[in-house]
């Protein structure tokens, strides 16, 4: 069949049938339509792409970042969340057979299958059809991919405990003298285990800035516990150490 100026095509139209070598087109048959890439053409795209720059440098200083505070290795406590566009990788570890003793079929074996087939599509699905209705295999894997995206990314959402990842990171200001000797007792001691690094509570202690707590009663929690979470004889020293411990902690304020 032939048609335009006697090309000779295949079922998809934009393929020739006859390979041409790849020479640049001539466009003098176009005056006024074309431009010199260099100086003209990248000075557009510089102006462009300088305007894009300063709109993103602006949106940097006026959006102030999210941030959390200073990362904290000893609590266990706080829960990581990826970006929103890699929550649904995030949920998907959250099942059985795709965590735990299963855990590389959710890390490795699940997203290498998906995003393999994806490399080789193009070398699998050779076919000259474009109508989606046409390729089912292919039409059918990219809507089950879509779908299973956006379910998990919507579980992954709604599971969440927003409340609580609100208070996780927050930035508590406290500002104490590192070097008080309540502080060196506080950090031989059990109580950072459970109480964190800076006092502001951890995996499983509460923050223990400003409680409001006199230093008898912090001292007798300290030897006695409080029920439920915290065990009695936490504290292991001599009475003047814990007398020590006590004083420092009744005075921290948050700022
Ligand atoms: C095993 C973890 C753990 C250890 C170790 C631990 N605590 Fe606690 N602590 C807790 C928990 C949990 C609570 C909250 C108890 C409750 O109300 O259920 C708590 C509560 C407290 C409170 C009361 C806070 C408030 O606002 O009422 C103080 C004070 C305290 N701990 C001090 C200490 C000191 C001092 C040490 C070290 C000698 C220590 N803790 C060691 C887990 C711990």
């Amino acid at each position: 069949m032939h048609r335009g100026k006697g090309m000779k095509f295949v079922g998809d139209s934009r393929v020739p049938a006859e390979r041409k070598p790849n020479i640049p087109k001539d466009y003098s048959e176009f005056p006024g339509k074309t431009e010199a890439f260099w100086p003209n053409f990248l000075l557009k795209e510089w102006m462009v792409g300088a305007v894009f720059l300063i709109g993103y440098l602006v949106l940097t200083i006026v959006h102030e970042s999210p941030l959390e505070k200073k990362a904290d290795p000893t609590d266990a406590g706080y829960i990581p969340l990826p970006d929103w566009y890699f929550l649904f990788l995030y949920q998907l570890l959250k099942y059985k057979y795709a965590a735990g003793d299963y855990v590389l079929i959710g890390t490795v074996i699940i997203p290498g299958l998906a995003f393999g087939a994806l490399m080789l599509a193009p070398f699998l699905d050779t076919g000259l059809e474009r109508r989606p209705s046409k390729r089912p295999i292919a039409t059918g894997l990219m809507l089950l991919g879509l779908i299973s995206v956006t379910y998990l990314t919507w579980e992954s959402v709604v599971t969440h405990d927003w409340e609580k990842a609100k208070t996780q990171g927050k930035i508590v200001d406290v500002s104490f003298d590192q070097n008080d000797p309540g502080y060196q007792i506080y950090q031989q001691q059990s109580c950072v285990g459970c109480h964190g690094n800076t006092l502001t509570g951890g995996a499983s202690g509460p923050s223990l800035i400003g409680t409001g707590l006199k230093p008898e009663e912090i001292m007798k929690i300290a030897k006695e516990g409080k029920p439920p979470g915290m065990p009695p004889n936490a504290f292991k020293g001599s009475d003047e150490e814990l007398k020590q411990l006590a004083e420092f902690i009744s005075k921290l304020e948050q700022k």
